[in-house]
Order: C-alpha cells, then sequence, then structure tokens
C-alpha cells in the first residue's frame, strides 16, 4: 500500500521530530502554568508508580511493588475463556455496557463477598474500573476541599494522591497490630467536632492492610462500627486482601457487621486473579450510589466489557477458589522467606510486622535512617522498596519500608533482603562511628503518641 504524500520519507532524511521537544519545555511550563486548576497545586504522584518505573530495569529486584504474581494463572485457560468469548458473544463482549457493570459480574463479586460472609442486595453494587477507580469515586462524590478524611497511618500510599486531589483535609490516626487505634480516633473526632467539623469518611483497610500487613481486631471492629453508628459517620472499608490468608482464624469484614448502612465496602478481583483486567467494585446505600453513577458516567461511562466476560467465564468453571488456594500456598512461602530473610540479615535495631496475609511486610528502622535516602543506594544494589512516607500526608514514616512478597520468588526474596540489609548496615555503622555509639540498640522508649508504630518486634 502506497503511504500517504506527506508521511513519505527518503532512508536518509532524519525521523520526523515534533517541534514540542525538550528546549521548549520551561517556555511551555510558563504558558501552561496560568491553566492549572487549583487542585493540581496539591496533587501528589503516587509513589508506587514512580517507582514501578525505575524498577522495570529486569536487573532490579523489586519489593516495591504491590503486584500479585499473575504468571501463576494458566495460559491455556485464558486462551480457552478468551476463546470462548469470541466464539460466542463477540459483539456484546465488544461493545459498550451499563455504568453500574452487568449482572453476571455482579453475581461474581456476591460470591467472591458470600466467601467472607456478606450479602449485598446488587442494587447497592457498582462495577469499578479496578478499586482506585472506586476510591476516587468515593471521593469525587463526598469530598469538597478542605473537608476532613481520616485515614490510618500509614495507609495505603495509592490512596494518598486521591485524597490530596480532592483537596481533602486528611487526618491520620496511628495503627499497631491491632489495626487502627480507635482511642486515638474518638480523640481525633471529639477535637474535629469541637471546631464544629466532622470527616466525610474514614477510610480503612481493617485486613493484611497496605502498607503495614495488620488486621484490624474484631473487637476494634466492632467499635468502629459502633462509633460510625452513633457518631452517624461513614467508615470506607477498602478490602482487597481479605481472602489471601495464610494462617490464623477469619474476621468479619465492617460491611457484615454494619450491614450497608454506614459501611462503604471496596473490592478488587485484582489481588485475587488479575490487576490487568482493572475490576474492581463498589458496595454504597442507594443514596450515594446514585451519586456514584453519575460520578462514573462522567469518569468513563463504564468499566471494561471485555473483561467483564472474562471474569464471567473464570467464575463459571468454579475453580475461583481453588485458584485463590493456589496463590495462598506460593505467598504463604513467600512471606515465610521473607521473615527469614530479615531475621538474617537486617540488623538488631529493626523491627518488622508479621502478617497472617495479603501482600506485604512493614520494616521500620533506626530513626537515623531515612528510608527515601537509603532508597537511592538500595537502587545501586539493583534492588527497591517503597519509602515508608509515602504511605503519610504529613512527612511520618521517614525510618520505615513497605516490602512486597507476593511478586518475587523466594530465591529473589532473600537476595533482595541481602542487598536491602547490606544497606542498611552501612548506615548503622556509618551512624555509631560519627556518634561513637554501641552497636546494640537501647531498650525501646515508649513510642511518642502518633509517632512511631509500636509493631510487635521480629
Ligand atoms: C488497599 C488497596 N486499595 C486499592 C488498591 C487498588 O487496586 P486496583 O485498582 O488494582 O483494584 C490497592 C492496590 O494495591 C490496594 O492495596
Amino acid at each position: 500500500m502506497a503511504e500517504p504524500q506527506d508521511q513519505r520519507r527518503s532512508p536518509s532524511e532524519p525521523p520526523f521530530t515534533p517541534h514540542r521537544r525538550a528546549h521548549t519545555r520551561a517556555h511551555d511550563l510558563e504558558r501552561y502554568a496560568g491553566l492549572f486548576a487549583e487542585r493540581t497545586r496539591v496533587m501528589r504522584s503516587s509513589a508506587m508508580r514512580d517507582l514501578m518505573e525505575i524498577t522495570a530495569r529486569p536487573e532490579v529486584i523489586s519489593l516495591a511493588g504491590g503486584l500479585p504474581d499473575t504468571s501463576t494463572f494458566p495460559p491455556s485457560s485464558f486462551a480457552a475463556q478468551m476463546t470462548r468469548i469470541a466464539q460466542e458473544s463477540s459483539a456484546e463482549a465488544l461493545q459498550y455496557g451499563p455504568t453500574e457493570g452487568f449482572d453476571r459480574t455482579k453475581e461474581c463479586i456476591r460470591e467472591v463477598m458470600a466467601a467472607e460472609g456478606m450479602d449485598p442486595d446488587p442494587e447497592d453494587v457498582i462495577v469499578t474500573t479496578g478499586g482506585q477507580q472506586a476510591i476516587d469515586l468515593v471521593a469525587k462524590t463526598l469530598v469538597d476541599p478542605g473537608d476532613p478524611v481520616i485515614c490510618e497511618a500509614p495507609t495505603y500510599p495509592g490512596a494518598v494522591p486521591v485524597f490530596s486531589s480532592y483537596q481533602a483535609d486528611t487526618f491520620q490516626v496511628s495503627i499497631d497490630d491491632d489495626g487502627m487505634k480507635i482511642d486515638e480516633l474518638e480523640a481525633l473526632l471529639d477535637r474535629l467536632a469541637t471546631d464544629g467539623r466532622k470527616p466525610k469518611f474514614i477510610y480503612s483497610v481493617p485486613s493484611f492492610q497496605n502498607p503495614a500487613g495488620v488486621t484490624m481486631s474484631a473487637e476494634r471492629r466492632r467499635r468502629l462500627v459502633q462509633i460510625a453508628r452513633e457518631r452517624e459517620l461513614l467508615v470506607v472499608e477498602d478490602n482487597p486482601y481479605g481472602l489471601l490468608r495464610y494462617e490464623g482464624e477469619p474476621t468479619d469484614p465492617l460491611y457484615k457487621l454494619d450491614g450497608g448502612d454506614y459501611v462503604l465496602y471496596l473490592g478488587t478481583f485484582s489481588k485475587i486473579l488479575s490487576p490487568g483486567i482493572r475490576l474492581g467494585w463498589l458496595c454504597a446505600p442507594p443514596p450515594v450510589m446514585e451519586k456514584v453513577v453519575l460520578g462514573k458516567q462522567a469518569s468513563d461511562l463504564c468499566t471494561s466489557t471485555l473483561t467483564q466476560y472474562f471474569v464471567a467465564e473464570f467464575f463459571a468453571e468454579e475453580r475461583w477458589r481453588a485458584y485463590i488456594d493456589d496463590l495462598a500456598g506460593i505467598y504463604r512461602a513467600r512471606r515465610d522467606a521473607m521473615f527469614d530473610a530479615l531475621e538474617r540479615h537486617f540488623p538488631p535495631q529493626a523491627s518488622w510486622t508479621r502478617p497472617e496475609g495479603g501482600l506485604f511486610v512493614w520494616a521500620t528502622l533506626p530513626d537515623y535512617i531515612d528510608t527515601t535516602d537509603l532508597l537511592a543506594k538500595a537502587l545501586r544494589e539493583d534492588v527497591a522498596f517503597v519509602p515508608g512516607a509515602a504511605a503519610y500526608v504529613d512527612g511520618r514514616g521517614g525510618s520505615s519500608m513497605r516490602l512486597n512478597f507476593s511478586s518475587s520468588d523466594e530465591g529473589e526474596i532473600r537476595e533482595g533482603i541481602e542487598r536491602i540489609g547490606r544497606v542498611v548496615a552501612e548506615q548503622v555503622d556509618l551512624f555509631e562511628t560519627i556518634t561513637g555509639e554501641h552497636k546494640l540498640p537501647p531498650p525501646p522508649d515508649p513510642p511518642a503518641p502518633g509517632s512511631v508504630l509500636p509493631f510487635r518486634h521480629k
């Protein structure tokens, strides 16, 4: 086929370069600066997204992402499911769908939620483009600039840019091994009430929290729901990891305890099936759902029809629980490899959480080590983690790090932790040489309120 006239070039000609290139950048910035919306001033980049670019080099062992191991999904099943869709529902699967999502997808969602004892009304469910969009839609629906929003400290690093892009005034409540500290939450609510303020919602990841890996105790869950009901507050429960349990007994989700009046529920297929399909959901009572649907229409009209068909095909095979069991077996072994490597290679001054499920361990180093600086050194050793500061809105978390154990195999995890352990040891040695301090740590001081996480040590 002939090339269009204006695109035809002789082989010796240099390739066409658009005029907007590096030399015009400064000028461009000036030109556009006056056009940016106010909210762009407070928008933050997602630390994990930035890191994904850096860690894409094949030689880097990345303990930074939150990636499930998609290589565990059999390619032959994937091929068979997609072939069935092409043969039986091609036109529908390639078409737009309803904003709320297909009934068939909602049936799959109800199966997943039933596995944790929940039974939402399908009318209260909307299928979203990942759990991330569900967080965005909740914030879009509820938050005006300056509105208080409460979350955990540390919180899911991907929620921080959402809250800041809606100009929320974000408050963080400390957590320990039993999840969000409810006494501290109540004190914060009282303080806000004194100023005539009430949070738009309390955002929590109660099971195998991202980033800390901890799980909120049953007692705290009951208290949180009770507080929400008494004070007429919304709680947003984000639960991507609830079914990825490797030991211990399940705990009731907040949504189950509340019945769906004051608790909005966010779920996703990302960690139990695939993040590439970008399929999540939100459960909310009708008045909230009505606004959420309008918000989603404006965002993307509907969630991918094709991937909704894929999920329905996969669930029709009735193997989804077995697949999660397979994943749990693999991740349990990787988690244990990480515990073992931390024990061997991290200095005695470090501590870390011992999650019973999920994808992350949260490690805390002596407070003279800044993990953002440490990351630069770690990258030189071809290993990456998420610096703790990404999980806070106020600069805390500087000596902590999030370590992922789902996306690398056991050998890589051991090697990665050994490399991080080496750069940590260098920093500890440097500090001790400069200050003349002894190698062994002093007995731990009681943490200042809301500063250091009193997580169980090793
Ligand atoms: C707590 C939490 N919420 C939401 C998400 C977003 O997941 P997705 O948009 O892939 O469903 C993640 C992903 O890591 C997460 O950890």
